[in-house]
C-alpha cells in the first residue's frame, strides 16, 4: 500500500517527503481553507506542493456542472504533470470524469461511500476512487466494512484502465492497518496519522536501551 499524505500544508509535505515514503498527496477545499489559502494562490499552492512531491497531487474541483468541472479540470491539469483533479461523485461529476478521462486527464473521484458509486466511478473513467472511512465512523457506521465491499467490488471487474483505491477519511493508524489488509492501494492520511504510524513506545524504550549500552561499549 502506497502512502499518501491528506493535506494542503506545505511543512508537513516537505517533511513527510524527506522521509522519502511519500507517494502522493491529496487535498481538498476545507484543508486549503485550513492553510489560510486564499482564491488568488490556489493554483500556486497546487504547483508548488506538485514540486515537493513525487507523485500524484489531488487538487479539487468546486463547481457542480460538467461543462464548469471539465473547464476547471483541465485549467488544474495544466499546473502541473503531477496534478491529478478530483472530483465529487455525483452524477454532473461522472459525466465530468468521462470526458476529463477522454483527454488524457487523471481524475480522482471522491466523497465516494458506498459500491455503487465506485462502479460508477470506474466506470467514468476516473483512474482513483477515494472511498471514504471515517466519516462512516462519524455516524456510527464502520468505514473499514465499506471500504471492504469497494475493494471486493471493483476487485471482481477489468474496467479497461488501471483504478485505483485511495482509502480516505483516515483518522487513526488502525485505520491504516484495516485498509492495507484490505489491500486497498493507497491510504491517505493526515500528516499526524502518518506520525503515528511510525511510532512506537517499544521502538523508543528499544532505541534508549541500545543507545545506554553502546555508552558502555564506548566507556569500555
Ligand atoms: C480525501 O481525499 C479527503 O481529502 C479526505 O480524506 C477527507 O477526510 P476527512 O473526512 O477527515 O475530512
Amino acid at each position: 500500500m502506497k502512502f499518501f499524505l491528506d493535506t494542503a500544508n506545505i511543512a508537513e509535505i516537505e517533511e513527510a517527503a524527506s522521509w522519502g515514503v511519500l507517494a502522493g498527496v491529496t487535498t481538498n477545499p476545507s484543508l486549503y481553507a485550513r492553510e489560510g489559502g486564499n482564491l488568488a494562490d490556489f493554483h500556486d499552492h497546487i504547483v508548488r506542493i506538485c514540486e515537493i512531491a513525487d507523485g500524484p497531487v489531488s487538487a479539487e474541483t468546486v463547481t457542480l456542472t460538467r461543462d464548469e468541472i471539465v473547464a476547471e479540470g483541465v485549467e488544474l491539469a495544466a499546473l502541473h504533470e503531477n496534478v491529478v483533479v478530483k472530483v465529487p461523485t455525483m452524477p454532473e461529476g461522472l459525466a465530468a470524469t468521462r470526458m476529463l478521462a477522454e483527454k488524457g486527464i487523471r481524475v480522482n473521484m471522491t466523497l465516494c461511500f458506498t459500491v455503487p458509486q465506485a462502479l460508477l466511478a470506474a466506470r467514468s473513467g476516473a483512474a482513483y476512487v477515494s472511498p471514504f472511512i471515517g466519516r462512516f465512523d462519524d455516524i456510527s457506521e464502520d468505514g473499514i466494512e465499506h471500504l471492504g465491499s469497494v475493494i471486493a467490488a471493483l476487485s471482481n471487474y477489468d474496467f479497461g484502465h488501471d483504478v485505483e483505491v485511495i482509502a480516505a477519511s483516515v483518522r487513526h493508524p488502525q485505520h491504516v492497518v484495516a485498509s492495507a489488509l484490505l489491500g486497498a492501494d493507497i491510504a491517505t492520511v493526515p500528516f499526524g496519522v502518518l506520525e503515528k504510524c511510525v511510532k512506537h513506545p517499544l521502538t523508543d524504550r528499544g532505541l534508549e536501551a541500545f543507545l545506554a549500552d553502546w555508552e558502555k561499549v564506548k566507556n569500555s
